[in-house]
């Protein structure tokens, strides 16, 4: 018999930890793993399942609920979100809780049917601001659009005022049950939101006013710690949907022979002399997970990269690409590069900025290696870029 992991009388965790993820969506790697958590709601004349687990832990899932309850009984399953980390154990449920319905958004329905061809009779479409009454335990559905898929909804916990918001307020990692458990934390849920929240910015200030509104003490999501205390990743989230931005600099390069590491690193003590907070990553060892944290909130990029075979080196037009994608709330740019007989890296970033919505404050391109009046140029664009960040 598993434990029972109870947060309030008649709420219980029921879901997993991951340790042996090593990555997310084929691409963030996630140092500490992560969770999927699933939580069982007990009430007087009813039970209900929020959310499910990614495919391969249904028999840990299943173990966690016979903790609490017969799960061949549960009422109704809760589907916040159709993306498999979270709804992919629901075929898998719904064939062995027989009178099991399943509650999602009228999207949620259309996505549930393409991913999992889950039977339309077991659905049943919530909308916005309806309720369902277990008996003591009254849950309120509140549709939260593109936070961060079109489907995505709120379930709240009125008498407990548990917030269940799935991916929103979540972070990648197993550790802790609690937040005050994850020391890191705040860095984790930050790189977590830089990934998956901030391409959908407006939609997650929309969906955070919605969570402020219904002013929950608990917010339990599904990846990470559960929030007893709610307010710091209300606060975080205030900020980072917002776009404000610090006073600092991220920094990220690509260098074959040297060049534009040594143009770099002049801008690097440029701004570090000029009192501005820098980060550096070197792109072949950088962690993306961790750039994507500073993307939330640094107020310029200083990106570095050479010509390749008349293009931007392809590492750094993958990171581009990227972070193009990501919608960072950047201002400024400054490209430095380096080719050895024809340049053709600088048009491409011109384009990246351009759809960024941010200022291409320089531009440096040498061709071998920078001497003295490059090194200067990259001095004067570098100071003029710290009193930019700092002012
Ligand atoms: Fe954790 Fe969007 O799935």
């Amino acid at each position: 018999m598993s434990a029972r992991y109870e947060i309030v009388p008649g709420v219980y965790w029921v879901g997993v930890k991951d340790w042996e993820r090593k990555i997310f969506d084929a691409l963030i790697p996630l140092p500490q793993g992560t969770s999927y958590n699933a939580y069982l709601v007990v009430g007087e004349k009813g039970t209900a399942l929020v959310d499910t687990v990614n495919p391969g832990f249904e028999e840990d899932l299943w173990r966690k609920i016979s903790a609490v309850a017969d799960p061949t009984t549960l009422d109704y399953v809760i589907m916040n979100h159709a993306e498999p980390d979270h709804a992919g154990a629901l075929p898998w449920i719904v064939a062995r809780a027989p009178k099991a319905k399943i509650l999602l958004t009228e999207k949620g329905r259309e996505m549930a049917l393409k991913l999992y061809h889950l039977p339309l009779e077991r659905m049943e479409v919530v909308r916005d601001g309806d309720s369902l009454d277990l008996g003591g335990k009254t849950l309120q559905f509140f549709e939260v659009p593109f936070v961060h898929w079109p489907e995505t909804m709120f379930t709240f916990l009125s008498e407990d005022r548990i917030l269940f918001p799935c991916d929103f307020f979540g972070a990648h990692t197993a550790k802790g049950f609690y937040a005050s458990g994850v020391p890191d934390i705040e860095k984790l849920a930050k790189s977590y939101f830089g990934e998956i929240m901030m391409p959908y910015r407006r939609a997650a200030q929309r969906a955070l006013a919605k969570a402020l509104e219904l002013k929950p003490t608990i917010i339990a999501p599904s990846h990470g710690p559960i929030w007893p205390d709610p307010t710091p990743i209300l606060t975080w989230y205030g900020k980072w949907t917002a776009g404000d931005t610090e006073p600092k600099v991220l920094v990220a390069y690509v260098s074959m022979w040297g060049a534009t590491e040594k143009l770099v690193q002049t801008a690097v003590n440029s701004l570090q002399a000029a009192g501005a907070e820098v980060t550096v990553y070197d792109l072949v060892r950088a962690d993306l997970g961790a750039l994507c944290a500073e993307l939330v909130d640094s107020h310029a990029l200083v990106f570095g990269a050479p010509t390749v075979l008349g293009k931007l080196h392809p590492l750094a037009a993958f990171v581009l690409d990227l972070i193009r994608a990501l919608k960072p709330p950047l201002r400024f740019v400054l490209f430095l590069s380096s080719h050895g007989w024809a340049g053709g890296a600088a048009r491409q970033v011109q384009e990246a900025v351009a759809s960024l919505d941010a200022e291409l404050l320089g531009l440096v391109d040498v061709p071998g290696c920078p001497g003295p009046q490059e090194e200067e140029q990259v001095r004067t664009l570098s100071q003029n870029l710290a009193q930019k960040v700092l002012h």
